[in-house]
């Protein structure tokens, strides 16, 4: 038997301790470490320099390592997903997709590999789901049985024989959290577990051509469950998370060696799986009714997707009691400070219950929304509609002022493509980004009090600029 040796490992960071502390020495973290009996590797199998495919490394020049093969990406056959990743899987590369539970990862994976399959030898490694959950799954998504291998397991060891032997292209990890090796006393999910877990998908990566795609979970917080030292190991980092309340999705880039991190797509799930959705404005926006007052529309950028969505606000006299401040999808916070704003500019909503919403269960984090939320309140409580070609891109300043917003020029782009001719932005803001087709306008206000006047004025005769007239 193996002798154990016994260490104290931080849950938050990873950081190994020979003793136990209250305090984590490497980040500083109160009451995180947690003993670990681990058994000493054999000698000849603990890692070293050498490649587990046997090659010594040694110093080479650059273009001995392009390869027409590997350098060529690989396609996921979805072309959203594609442009998340840089244009294809790289071969050789490590990533890592996480998510809450239930939010569709092994779904996206389980369709991905359908249609990679075709091409490619492909392995599902899980240790979260039987063969016949996930044939059932594959059923229903309509894909063909017969092409897609599959491997329950929980041991490492085990998973990386049959690896060996089957030598797949493409290789889904669900999940990094339920894999153990035989080697650590500990149970699957916990730190070393997963460093070691990590480490060795790692070295199958890289010391042989194939692509392997782990699913993570995350903790409540929202990260990834295990040290930050597993993104700093994988090549690249993939949130899939809910974009708005419903069965629409985000796969978001956290981090990527070989592409942009700042890239998003959005499916929606359906019976028959995830669906790309190229164009999430026009859904947020289908419901949309005109001519009524308390709506106005807001572009949001994510990464580099902007979005349009609806806010409605609906103002009501208060005839008992305090006035009912009620708001969804929209920091409350943020509108308590633009009704504020608002009375200063004298539209008085003291005596008025205020009930605020984004429409089509989405959320506003972004201060770039702040003038489109305060036209739609001063809309609501005047009783007197937007016209339904504007869009409002600016932030309310507390002394009423509106400041500029980043990524005018996205923002803009999704607007005219939606059909906007007017764009009411600040004064300040750089106009030369803003990018309107021939005859568009894009209308230039200091504060709140113009945003009045240009709103409700009979025509826009304040108009900055007009281009292509
Ligand atoms: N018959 C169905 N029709 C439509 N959607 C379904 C159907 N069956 C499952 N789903 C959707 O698939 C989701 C589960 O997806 P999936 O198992 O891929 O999630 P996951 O992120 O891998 O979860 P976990 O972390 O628990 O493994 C469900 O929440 C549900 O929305
Ligand atoms: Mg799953």
């Amino acid at each position: 038997m193996a002798k154990l040796k016994t260490h104290f490992v931080c849950q938050e960071c990873g950081g190994e301790s020979a003793q136990w502390s209250g305090k984590c020495f490497e980040c500083g973290a109160w009451n995180s470490l947690v003993e670990f009996k681990e058994a000493k590797l054999p000698k000849n199998s603990k890692s070293s320099s050498k490649m587990s495919s046997g090659e010594v490394p040694s110093i080479q020049s650059l273009n001995s390592f392009t390869h027409e093969n590997f350098s060529k990406r690989v396609s996921s056959f979805f072309p959203e997903v594609d442009r998340v990743l840089g244009g294809g899987f790289l071969w050789n590369s490590l990533l890592l997709v996480g998510g809450i539970p239930g939010i569709g990862k092994s779904t996206l994976l389980l369709q991905i590999v359908g249609r990679l399959s075709k091409s490619y030898k492909c392995l599902i490694v899980s240790g979260e789901e039987s063969g016949l959950q996930v044939a059932d799954r594959a059923k229903r998504l309509g894909l063909d049985l017969d092409s897609i291998q599959f491997l329950s397991t929980n041991n490492l060891e085990e998973a990386e024989s049959l690896i060996q032997n089957y030598e797949p292209d493409f290789i889904v990890v669900d999940s990094v959290q339920t894999l153990a090796t035989s080697t650590l006393e500990s149970s699957a999910g916990t730190i070393s577990q997963i460093r070691e877990i990590t480490q060795k998908f790692l070295e199958i990566a890289k010391s042989r051509k194939c692509i392997v795609v782990m699913v993570g979970h995350v903790t409540k917080d929202g990260s990834l469950a295990g040290p930050k030292l597993l993104e700093h190991m994988v090549d690249a980092v993939f949130y899939f998370e809910s974009l708005h309340e419903g069965a629409l999705r985000i796969l978001r880039t956290q981090k990527n060696r070989f592409g942009s991190a700042n890239e998003s797509a959005v499916f929606e799930m359906s019976e028959d799986g995830l669906v790309e959705v190229l164009n999430p404005s026009e859904q947020f926006l289908s419901e949309r009714q005109r001519g009524v007052s308390g709506t106005s529309v807001a572009a949001l950028v994510d990464g580099t997707r902007c979005f349009l969505v609806e806010i409605q606000a609906l103002v009501q006299r208060c005839f008992q009691g305090f006035p009912r401040r009620t708001f969804q999808g929209i920091d409350q916070n943020r509108v308590a400070l633009l009704l504020a704003v608002l009375e200063k500019y004298g539209i008085d909503f003291s005596n008025y219950d205020v009930y605020v919403k984004v429409a089509a269960g989405g959320r506003i984090e972004e201060a770039a929304a702040d003038l489109a939320i305060a036209a739609a309140l001063a809309s609501a409580r005047l009783d007197k509609s937007i016209p339904e070609d504007v869009l409002l891109l600016g932030e309310v300043s507390l002394t009423g002022g509106i400041r500029s917003v980043q990524h005018l020029d996205i923002r803009s782009k999704e607007a005219s493509r939606m059909g906007f001719k007017k764009i009411i932005v600040s004064e300040s803001g750089n106009s030369k980004k803003i990018s309107v087709p021939m005859g568009a306008q894009v209308l230039k206000i200091k504060n709140i009090a113009q945003l009045k006047d240009q709103l409700w004025a009979k025509s826009y005769s304040t108009v900055n600029k007009e281009v292509g007239a």
